[in-house]
């Protein structure tokens, strides 16, 4: 008799590191999944999983598909059309895989930090939300015969993460707070764009997506002021020290105040970084 691998074996990190090193996006998020659904089956049992330690690559691994353009190649369409909302909903998925090996990224690479288990319970939760995010989006792609990978997409995502590969503090800073915080911002008008054009199912997906980025932004706020307790640093300070060095340029209004302080970002944090123009 076979038994499944474990998708655990050899610590939550090396878990992680085998989902940033799986290229296909439907095995990379399947890979997630599994994992996370492992973690928390021993969670709930009372048990805490090996973290362990791993090297995750410096870049996860991409299908060959979509081509990765430079964030000004990538072209502009007109949401007004079906062809235009099915490259935004195509922009979005890419974003959402992206998310996944982010947060995967965060539990490998600073697996040699001290950190209390409800930080693993939380990433491992973003991972696993954002797999099935980028799962709801590839299915309205589908919808909309637009295959994720049959558009092109945008190359510099992974910028961020590689400029705080050092920085635990920097990553949290930039990913979670400023990066998934702009995601609560801009997902109402998209999902008023998708109620406009009677997609009721892409409208559902933008639901579920927008109640659980809520989480994550929150996640990144609480864990960002724990390590500023342990260092004993002014969060608000460090908070922007660290967005105006890793991160390129201003933050950009309208913000959605109530949903950002919802998940723990006063407005102290970000509206001081605010692009004045
Ligand atoms: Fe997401
Ligand atoms: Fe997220």
């Amino acid at each position: 008799m076979s038994t499944a691998p474990d998708p655990l074996a050899g610590g939550l990190a090396a878990a992680a590191a085998r989902v940033l090193g799986t290229a296909d996006p439907w095995e990379k998020t399947a890979t997630s999944r599994a994992a996370a659904a492992a973690w928390f089956a021993a969670r709930e049992a009372g048990e805490t999983p090996e973290i362990g330690r791993a090297a995750p690559p410096d870049f996860p691994a991409r299908p060959e598909r979509p081509a990765l353009l430079d964030p000004r190649a990538v072209p502009r369409r007109r949401t007004g059309t079906r062809a235009g909302r099915a490259a935004l909903l195509h922009a979005i998925a890419h974003i959402e895989l992206n998310a996944v090996d982010l947060h995967w990224d965060i539990v490998a690479r600073f697996s040699d930090t001290r950190l209390p288990t409800g930080f693993f319970d939380d990433w491992v939760r973003a991972a696993d939300e954002e797999s099935k995010h980028f799962g709801l989006l590839s299915d309205r792609l589908e919808a909309h015969e637009t295959p994720y990978g049959a558009l092109p997409a945008h190359a510099g995502m992974w910028r961020s993460a590689a400029a705080t590969a050092a920085d635990l503090m920097g990553r949290l800073a930039v990913v979670p707070m400023v990066l998934e915080a702009r995601g609560l911002d801009v997902t109402p008008d998209m999902i008023a764009m998708f109620e406009r054009a009677g997609d009721a199912e892409s409208v559902a997906a933008l639901k579920v997506i927008y109640a659980e980025e809520v989480g994550h932004v929150a996640y990144g706020s609480k864990w960002f002021h724990f390590l500023c307790g342990r260092h004993d640093l002014d969060p608000k300070e460090t908070f922007h020290g660290l967005v105006r060095r890793y991160f390129d340029g201003a933050l950009r209004p309208p913000f959605n105040d109530e949903k950002r302080a919802e998940a723990g970002l006063p407005l102290d944090f970000y509206w001081p970084l605010a692009d004045a123009r």
